[in-house]
């Protein structure tokens, strides 16, 4: 048992005694379906009670004392994936090439911080979603609004939006599914740094970064046979990684019937992700989700948007982590690239001046969506880069720390967003954007943002 597993297991006697799994449903629970029929619910949920879980509390023990070391500064976290994974995209290309941008990304956040990274992903259940009106009315015909496969159907027809119970057992087989994959993967020495061509994507080769990409990997492979050749052995460990996943915790139903008790460790653990995080439109301090979140053992994360007071957050910091557990709660801002400097540094100095300590985190994806003259939802390069940038500027004035990002990606060769190594243009949108709900980094842009990222990093540690 780790130093931290002891010390949180001390812990027991503080379970806030008032909380139960169940006890969410006394508070407002925004974004949630409204279920037809109650009885089919019920029996979805008696099922899922039934099912085995898809992580295991010593993964997610694991994981918060990875995340208390990025809160010190001594990791990096990369967390990223779909913005909405589909039930058809569940295929063995997808979920591969997906894990190889993260692993390409995480190579150059490891080789240029020189300091171990955090790999989260966005997937393995990210299927449930926030939507901004309840209904979406088309050409006189009102609708409910798709939720994300967990829920119902995109096509807008009747059918297809009724919210639909049975869902959530899809989604938990669909989820299991991906996890089995990656842990496969993983375990078959797909991540292994000897054979970082594994990871390569058809299209690499033609990238404007591919040489700097190549450099990195050859100078890597250098270091890697000068340490077997010195220690006349096969240097070990270097061919598998730890990876985790997460999911916006939305659907609180579903969330429910994953949350059970586990021999050995006091208290209750989600077992459907090892991180869940609570987004930006359900994130009230006295609402459903915060409850929700506040009675599970799992490392937790908040989505932190502009509008958020430095009070707010000190409450919710009451709420979630009382007891200032280290890696227990994460702070994910996503101000966008003209609000940033405005609206992060009272709530970093809030913090600082309060003592209070969390994981901060940038999203630079969420508040820098806008719509093109043809009709796309998309983000530009440039903004993405300006917030991370400025994130980092804002933290290094205040004396916090940025301790990672959270990433919308594909490994797919799509054109969401505009800008980046190839100036992609409003032209090229028309080209390949596959997303059905917000526009993602293709595998370049993915690869160029964890290049600044060490650029800047490098340059807030060293300033000219
Ligand atoms: C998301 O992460 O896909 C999302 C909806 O983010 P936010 O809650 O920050 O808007
Ligand atoms: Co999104």
């Amino acid at each position: 048992m780790s130093a931290s597993d002891r010390n949180s297991n001390l812990r027991a006697v503080n379970l806030p005694a008032d909380w139960s799994p169940t006890s969410w449903r006394e508070r407002t629970a925004l974004q949630l379906p409204s279920y037809p029929d109650a009885a089919d619910l019920e029996s979805a949920l008696q099922e899922l009670r039934q099912l085995p879980p898809l992580v295991t509390s010593w993964e997610i023990l694991s994981l918060k004392q990875q995340l208390a070391e990025a809160q010190e500064g001594k990791r990096f976290l990369l967390q990223g994936g779909d913005c909405a994974e589909s039930f058809d995209q569940c295929s063995s290309d997808v979920i591969s090439n997906r894990l190889k941008v993260l692993l390409q990304m995480s190579l150059v956040l490891v080789h240029g911080m020189r300091k171990p990274v955090v790999r989260v992903g966005r997937f393995a259940g990210q299927y449930a979603k926030p939507r901004s009106a309840d209904t979406e009315t088309i050409d006189g015909v009102t609708l409910p609004s798709y939720r994300g496969d967990m829920v119902n159907a995109p096509a807008f027809n009747e059918a297809a939006r009724r919210p639909d119970p049975r869902r959530m057992i899809k989604g938990h087989a669909r989820s299991a599914m991906t996890m089995n994959f990656v842990r496969a993967l993983i375990d078959g020495g797909f991540a292994d740094l000897h054979h970082p061509e594994y990871w390569n994507l058809s299209w690499v080769g033609h990238s404007p970064l591919a040489d700097e990409y190549r450099r990195m990997v050859n100078a890597i492979g250098d270091a890697v046979r000068f340490m077997e050749t010195l220690s006349g052995s096969e240097v070990h460990n270097l061919n598998r990684v730890d990876f985790y996943t997460s999911h916006e915790a939305l659907l609180l139903p579903y969330e429910e019937s994953m949350t059970r008790q586990v021999p050995r460790h006091w208290g209750h653990f989600n077992l459907s992700t090892h991180y869940p995080w609570i987004g930006m439109r359900t994130a009230a301090v006295d609402g459903a989700h915060a409850e929700y979140f506040r009675g599970i053992r799992n490392p937790i994360a908040l989505k932190v948007g502009p509008s958020v007071t430095p009070d707010q957050l000190l409450r919710t910091i009451d709420l979630l982590n009382p007891e200032d557990e280290p890696g227990r709660l994460t702070f994910i801002h996503r101000m966008g690239a003209t609000a940033v400097a405005e609206k992060l540094p009272p709530l970093l100095d809030a913090m600082r001046r309060d003592g209070r300590r969390v994981l901060w985190v940038c999203d630079p994806m969420h508040g820098n969506t806008e719509s093109t003259s043809n009709g796309y939802k998309t983000r530009r390069f440039r903004n993405i880069r300006a917030e991370i940038e400025t994130s980092f500027e804002l933290h290094a004035a205040a004396g916090t720390r940025l301790g990672g990002v959270h990433l919308e990606l594909t490994g797919e060769d799509v054109t969401e967003c505009l800008g980046g190594a190839r100036e992609l243009t409003e032209s090229d949108l028309e080209r390949a954007y596959r997303s059905t709900v917000d526009p993602r980094l293709n595998y370049e842009q993915a690869l160029e943002v964890a290049m600044l990222i060490v650029r800047k990093q490098a340059q807030i540690a060293a300033p000219a």
